[in-house]
């Protein structure tokens, strides 16, 4: 483990490099423009390429680069306790339908392995929810009950194979990990091949909803398109105000080497101890080693202590498994929505050729493809049974979800009043590698002090709806705690919903 605190990246994206697509320049005419390119965006573009629609994928950054590419990359339909909560707020009926669109879209990306010979680390292994206190265990059991009842192979049980006892845990059989980069990679190579057109380095500004759509881009090329599909993890346009439905969850992770003969052999989460979720993959060439991927210490982006968030992660991997040797720690970000389901289908009420796909509460994995799956169904005009449950513009569980909707708004309300009243700290006493939102001129600036000493300000009015950001010390970046917007030290989007770099300014 890095002695200076700082995040040493994904272990998934310093292993599978990757390729490079070039930057949109030029017009471009197609059936269908996929807005993002990580798995919710490339699973539905290569289904709809292999429906037989022209297709553009267009990635601000790099492709499965983003959330996609920091994932722990379990893909399972058991997800954490969803399937009690699911069958009273949605019926048996949807909980099954839930269960089903997850099951299928695993067993989809099986075949897309088997089929397309993709070199990705895939391993079939049961999925577990574990809990240490013996005061949930009837939870654990009813969710294994409902997980049941929705179709899965699912049991609650006692022996999980983690090297501590726990109090119980569901786990759900046949499920899978992979290598979520090396996967994505592969199925953008297909698309290409298969006539997709994929472009990076391609920021949107604009999406008109005419027949046909037109997208314009930062590079002043224009896309028309007769559908369009906003995959960019928080939607960057948004008329229904889905932004209001979510909330943004930042979590860590630390990974590193553990002998293989320590693998516990499953996929762990809990929801004890602000979260643990646990998994190994294949590392090095001789068999010896297995990588272990912890994740958990989840946060509202903008607030907490990121560092000691790190190090209570890495001191709980070595208190669990002591043979492990930590050489990785990054961070990724969820969106959850306020019912629990992610949000896809149209993309507001009035949409007629304008898709979304978001809120995927940490499980994208299975949930990409399922939107890939849902997403080409609905543009090429095919059934799909669980188009309702997921819908963004379901109205009954919006009713049902009004405590969490108001909770998210009062979340926000209090970060966009709050932040604006703490103290403003002396810049001078910034040390290097940090940075702080000061008052200056009746503005607020968000001033960053780089290794050399030298100052770097920037507005700390988010582009987004103008909540005021703060620094993660860690990831030596400027976070928005409203809905999640992440900007660079000189204020370059690194992640939405803004799709606009904070303002410069001088100190
Ligand atoms: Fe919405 Fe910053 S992300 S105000």
């Amino acid at each position: 483990m890095t002695d200076n605190q700082q995040v040493s990246g994904s272990y998934w994206i310093q292993t599978a490099p990757g390729d490079r697509y070039p930057a949109l320049t030029d017009d471009l005419d197609v059936d269908v423009a996929v807005i993002g390119g990580g798995i919710a965006g490339l699973c539905t573009a290569r289904e709809l390429a292999r429906a037989g629609r022209s297709v553009a994928v267009l990635e601000a950054g790099r492709i499965a680069a983003g959330v996609t590419g920091h994932t722990t990359a379990k893909i399972t339909a058991l997800h954490t306790l969803v399937y009690d909560k699911l069958r009273r707020t949605r019926g048996a009926e949807g909980a099954r339908l839930y269960a089903r669109s997850q099951a299928e879209a695993i067993e989809h990306t099986a075949d897309l392995v088997s089929e397309l010979g993709i070199d990705c680390d895939w391993e079939r292994r049961s999925a577990y929810t574990f809990v240490r206190d013996a005061g949930r265990v009837e939870e654990l059991r009813a969710e294994a009950r409902a997980a049941r009842e929705a179709g899965l192979p699912a049991s609650f049980v006692t022996d999980t194979g983690l090297p501590f006892p726990v109090a119980g845990a569901v786990e759900v059989t046949g499920q899978a990990q992979f290598h979520p980069r090396a996967y994505l990679l592969a199925l953008a190579r297909d698309l290409a091949a298969h006539g997709g057109h994929i472009h990076e380095d391609t920021t949107v500004l604009g999406l008109d909803e005419g027949e046909p759509c037109r997208v314009s881009t930062a590079n002043g090329a224009t896309v028309t398109a007769r559908d369009v599909v906003v995959a960019t993890h928080y939607p960057v346009f948004d008329r229904a105000l889905l932004f209001a439905r979510l909330s943004p969850r930042r979590e860590l992770v630390v990974a590193g080497t553990l002998p293989a003969g320590r693998d516990p052999g499953g996929m762990y989460i809990t929801p004890d101890e602000n979260t643990r979720s646990v998994r190994t993959a294949p590392y090095g060439e001789d068999g010896t080693r297995r990588l272990l991927v912890v994740t958990g210490e989840h946060f509202t982006p903008g607030t907490g202590d990121t560092r000691a968030g790190f190090e209570r992660l890495a001191a709980w991997a070595r208190e669990h498994f002591p043979d492990v040797e930590l050489t990785h720690r990054w961070a990724t970000q969820d969106t959850t929505p306020t019912d629990t389901v992610p949000l896809v289908g149209p993309l507001h009420h009035g949409a007629r050729h304008a898709y979304v796909a978001t809120g995927f509460n940490g499980w994208g994995m299975s949930g990409g493809m399922m939107a890939g799956l849902l997403l080409t169904a609905q543009i090429t005009g095919e059934e799909c049974a669980w188009s309702g449950l997921y819908d963004p513009r379901r109205l009954k569980p919006a009713v049902r979800e009004a405590p969490s909707f108001l909770r998210t708004q009062a979340e926000v309300a209090r970060h966009f009043v709050g932040d604006r009243l703490r103290p403003s700290p002396p810049v001078e006493s910034l040390p290097p590698g940090e940075g702080a939102v000061v008052r200056a001129d009746g503005h607020r600036l968000a001033v960053y002090r780089d290794e050399d000493g030298s100052l770097h300000a920037v507005s700390a009015r988010c582009t987004h709806l103008g909540c005021l950001v703060d620094f993660n010390a860690a990831e030596r970046a400027w976070e928005c705690p409203c809905h999640g917007s992440r900007f660079d030290t000189d204020g370059k989007v690194i992640q939405g919903p803004a799709t606009k770099p904070l303002e410069q300014r001088e100190i």
